[in-house]
C-alpha cells in the first residue's frame, strides 16, 4: 500500500486529512511533536475509519531523527506537510521560533526528499500571503503582499523555498495549497480543533462562548466596508478542505500536475461577515449567542474570499458542505468535548 507522511497529522487539518486518504485507501504515517495537539486524535482517526495510522513523535526541526526516520519508513510516496506553528500573535511575540520551527521543518523535509528519493510534497499555505488584496476575489494569480505577520510571512517564504527547489531539482513535484478559514469539524465529532488556551480564532471562540467558557463573543469591528461593517473571510468546512488534500496526492502521484510547482486556492468562494456567521451559528444550534461590538483587532483585513475556478477545474474539487451544517459539526465537536451531550 502507498505510504504518505502527513507530519502535524495529530492536529486539527492533518487529523481530518488523515481520515480522508485512509479512506481513499492509503497508509497514513503521521509525525507530529503535539505541541499544539493530543494523541487523542489518533484515537478519533481509528473510530471513525478502524485504522491507527503509525504516529512518531519528534520534531521535524531534528534532521538527525527525520533522516532515521525516513530509513525505517521506505514506501513514503507523498508528504504532505502541516506541522508549522500557526498563531498569529504568537509569532509577532517570538518571531525567531516561528522562522526556526516553520522554515527549517520545511528546509530538512525537502533535503530528504532528495536524500532519500521522495518525489511528491503537498505544502500548507494560506490566504495570508495576498494580505488585503486590491481585487476579490483572489485567484491564484493575485499578487501576493507583504505579510502582516512572522507567521504569514513563514507561508510566504516557505512557498518560494518549494518553487526554488522544485525549480533547481525536477525530480521534486509539489502543490502549495493556500487555505482560507478551515473551520467545523468532522461529522462524527470525533475529531475537530481544540484550541490551547483562549481561542485567537472565530468558530472555536463562538462554540466556547455558547458552551459557556467565555462569557462574551467580542466582534472585532463594525466599521469595514462589507454588507453589515463586520470583517468578510471565506469560511471552509474542514473536510471538504481535507478531501482536497486526497486530491492533490493524487494529481502528483499520476503525474497529471502541467508544472513542477503548482498552487491552488482552497476556499468556497463566499464572502461571510463575522455577524453572518454569528448568525448561522445561531441558526444551526439553537442557541443564542452572547456577543459585543468592540473595535478592530490589530493587523486584521477587511475582507477576503478565493475565486476557485482553478481548482474546481484543475483538481475537480468543490467545497459542498454549507456554513449551518459546517457550525453545527463546530458545536457537535465542542459539545461532545466538554461532556455536553
Ligand atoms: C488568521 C490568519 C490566517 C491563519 C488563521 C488561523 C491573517 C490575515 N490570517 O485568519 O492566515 O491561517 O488566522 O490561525 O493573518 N474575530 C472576531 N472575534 C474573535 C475572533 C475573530 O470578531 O474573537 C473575527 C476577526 O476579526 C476576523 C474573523 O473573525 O474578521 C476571522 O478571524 P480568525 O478566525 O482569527 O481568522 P483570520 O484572522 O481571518
Amino acid at each position: 500500500m502507498k505510504q504518505i507522511l502527513v507530519t502535524g497529522g495529530a492536529g486539527y487539518i492533518g487529523s481530518h486529512t488523515a481520515v480522508e486518504l485512509i479512506n481513499a485507501g492509503y497508509e497514513v504515517v503521521i509525525v507530529d511533536n503535539l505541541s499544539n495537539s493530543g494523541i487523542e486524535s489518533l484515537d478519533g482517526i481509528e473510530k471513525i475509519t478502524g485504522i491507527r495510522p503509525a504516529f512518531e513523535q519528534f520534531d521535524l526541526v531534528e534532521k538527525d531523527k527525520l533522516e532515521d526516520f525516513f530509513t525505517r519508513y521506505k514506501n513514503i510516496v507523498a508528504i504532505i506537510h502541516f506541522a508549522a506553528s500557526k498563531a498569529v500573535g504568537e509569532s509577532v511575540e517570538i518571531p525567531l521560533v516561528y522562522y526556526r520551527n516553520n522554515l527549517v521543518s520545511l528546509i530538512n523535509l525537502l533535503e530528504c526528499q532528495l536524500k532519500f528519493g521522495i518525489s511528491n510534497i503537498v505544502f500548507s499555505s494560506s490566504c495570508t500571503v495576498y494580505g488585503q488584496p486590491d481585487q476579490l476575489p483572489v485567484t491564484e494569480n493575485t499578487p501576493r503582499k507583504d505579510a502582516e505577520s512572522p507567521y504569514g510571512n513563514t507561508k510566504r517564504v516557505n512557498e518560494d523555498i518549494l518553487k526554488d527547489t522544485i525549480a533547481a531539482n525536477p525530480a521534486i513535484k509539489g502543490i502549495a495549497l493556500r487555505y482560507f478559514n478551515p473551520v467545523g469539524a468532522h461529522p462524527s465529532a470525533l475529531i475537530g480543533e481544540l484550541p490551547l488556551g483562549v481561542p485567537a480564532n472565530l468558530v472555536p471562540f463562538i462554540t466556547q462562548t455558547a458552551a459557556g467558557l467565555r462569557s462574551e463573543l467580542k466582534v472585532f469591528g463594525n466599521d469595514y466596508d462589507t454588507v453589515d461593517g463586520s470583517a468578510v473571510r471565506d469560511y471552509i468546512n474542514v473536510v471538504d478542505l481535507a478531501k482536497a488534500h486526497v486530491v492533490a496526492v493524487e494529481r502528483l502521484l499520476d503525474n497529471k500536475n502541467k508544472s513542477g510547482y503548482e498552487i491552488f486556492n482552497l476556499g468556497t468562494g463566499n464572502g461571510v461577515s463575522v455577524l453572518e456567521a454569528v448568525q448561522a451559528f445561531e441558526k444551526a444550534s439553537g442557541v443564542k449567542l452572547n456577543y459585543k461590538i468592540v473595535g478592530r483587532r490589530a493587523g486584521d483585513i477587511e475582507k477576503i474570499w478565493a475565486d476557485t475556478t482553478f481548482a474546481n477545474e484543475e483538481l475537480g474539487w468543490k467545497a459542498k458542505t454549507g456554513l449551518e451544517e459546517t457550525m453545527l459539526s463546530a458545536w457537535l465537536w465542542e459539545k461532545r468535548v466538554r461532556g455536553m451531550e
